[in-house]
């Protein structure tokens, strides 16, 4: 599957030179994004995400400035880039093995559509030992997608062969015996609340093409969305029909089609993020993005199915995509159970949270999507 590929740039403040607002120095910063994010002051606020989708939905040209506030409160713009040509030297990944050509060549791009970015409280810290301190703050931030001028597949001239391959990952997944201890999990669960809609979030293109054979385990990922909205609401635990929706900008046009067919909705970042609410599921396997520190600052979804919550975070040397934070681990601490969630090729190391009935779940909800402020 062809990797998203972004474009980052510093951002701008209207009127002001950098030297105007960078913190002095990294320990300056450090200090400063400590004392935030102790103090509870989002890194991910549902406002913000919400200005971003209302920009990205109205037209948009080369030049335009979208305007994003920093974790100081302050206000920060990105220019926008679309249509606009890049070239450079790159690896060429192995599509079956994910590792890079010791030689490189020259790819030539278009920047497409902008993309909310979003930093993490570790890669926000450690961005600032390489000299990045203009912005020090941009815990969430403004990309340009680039598009490889050099492909030229339509991945629709595959998409009867896409849709066999979902449907048979599909068969294969009703019968597994790892969605009968799913169900046997979930049949122990009480909700606070009714399902009324199911996220998925980053799991993976998986229609074919000529040169990527399609991912059966990215189409698991998908068919467990609907055996998963079946069973909840043929359990009542939902109400009666229920969108699906799922988010990953790496999706191709056949992925749209075939998904389209089973009615999951594909949604652009940040939709899905601003879709979840206390009454709906998350589904997220591996992202690369850090989407367990964004919904902990935006919502509080009755069930998160995501990688296992470890109780520290790992050796910083480890640097991965999806990192649990303090505040993550607060939130699941106090607000949700764990139930198990089986050993299965087709999914990294995964638990099913859910949130607790009774006592301190109303502030628990409130605290997530009501306040900017974390508590
Ligand atoms: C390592 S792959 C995991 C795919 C699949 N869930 C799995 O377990 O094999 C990470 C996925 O995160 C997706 N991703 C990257 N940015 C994203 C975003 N902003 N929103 C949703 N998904 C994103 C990538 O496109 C990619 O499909």
């Amino acid at each position: 599957m062809a990797p998203v590929s972004l474009f980052l740039e510093w951002p701008s403040r209207p009127g002001q030179n950098p030297e105007d607002w960078a913190p002095k120095n990294t320990a300056e910063a450090t200090a400063n994004i400590d004392k935030w994010y102790d103090a509870g002051v989002p890194l991910f606020s549902r406002e913000s995400l919400q200005e971003i989708q209302d920009r990205l939905q109205g037209p948009l040209k080369a030049g335009d400035m979208i305007k994003v506030k920093g974790m100081d409160g302050e206000v920060y713009q990105y220019k926008v880039k679309v249509g606009e040509k890049r070239s450079s030297y790159c690896m060429d990944i192995d599509p079956e093995t994910g590792d890079g050509s010791e030689t490189e060549q020259l790819v030539h791009y278009v920047m497409g559509l902008p993309i909310p970015k979003y930093t993490p409280i570790q890669h926000l810290k450690d961005n600032l030992t390489h000299g990045s301190l203009e912005s020090a703050y941009c815990s969430l931030s403004i990309a340009n997608r680039m598009h490889c001028l050099d492909q030229h597949e339509n991945s629709l001239d595959r998409l009867e062969d896409s849709l066999e391959l979902f449907n048979s990952s599909k068969r294969a997944w009703e019968q597994s015996d790892s969605w009968k201890q799913i169900q046997t999990t979930l049949s122990t669960v009480r909700l606070p609340t009714k399902i009324r809609k199911i996220v998925g979030m980053a799991c993976g293109p998986f229609a074919i093409q000529s040169a990527y054979p399609g991912v059966p385990r990215s189409a698991v990922q998908h068919a467990f969305l609907l055996t998963l909205k079946k069973y909840l609401m043929e359990n009542d635990m939902a109400c009666d029909e229920i969108p699906c929706y799922a988010q990953d900008p790496a999706y191709t046009e056949a992925d749209h089609r075939v998904l389209g067919t089973y009615d999951i909705e594909v949604v652009d970042d940040p939709r899905g993020f601003l879709e979840l609410d206390h009454d709906s599921v998350l589904f997220c396997c591996a992202p690369n993005i850090a989407v367990k520190q964004v919904v902990t600052d935006i919502a509080r979804p009755a069930i998160l199915i995501w990688c296992k919550v470890e109780d520290a975070d790992p050796d910083p040397e480890y640097r991965y995509t999806d990192p649990d934070s303090s505040r993550v681990r607060k939130m699941i601490n106090e607000g949700y159970d764990e139930f198990p969630f089986p050993d299965d090729d087709n999914f990294t190391c995964m638990r099913i949270y859910v949130i607790r009935r009774g006592l301190g779940t109303e502030e628990v909800l409130n605290n997530g999507e009501d306040s900017g402020v974390i508590t």
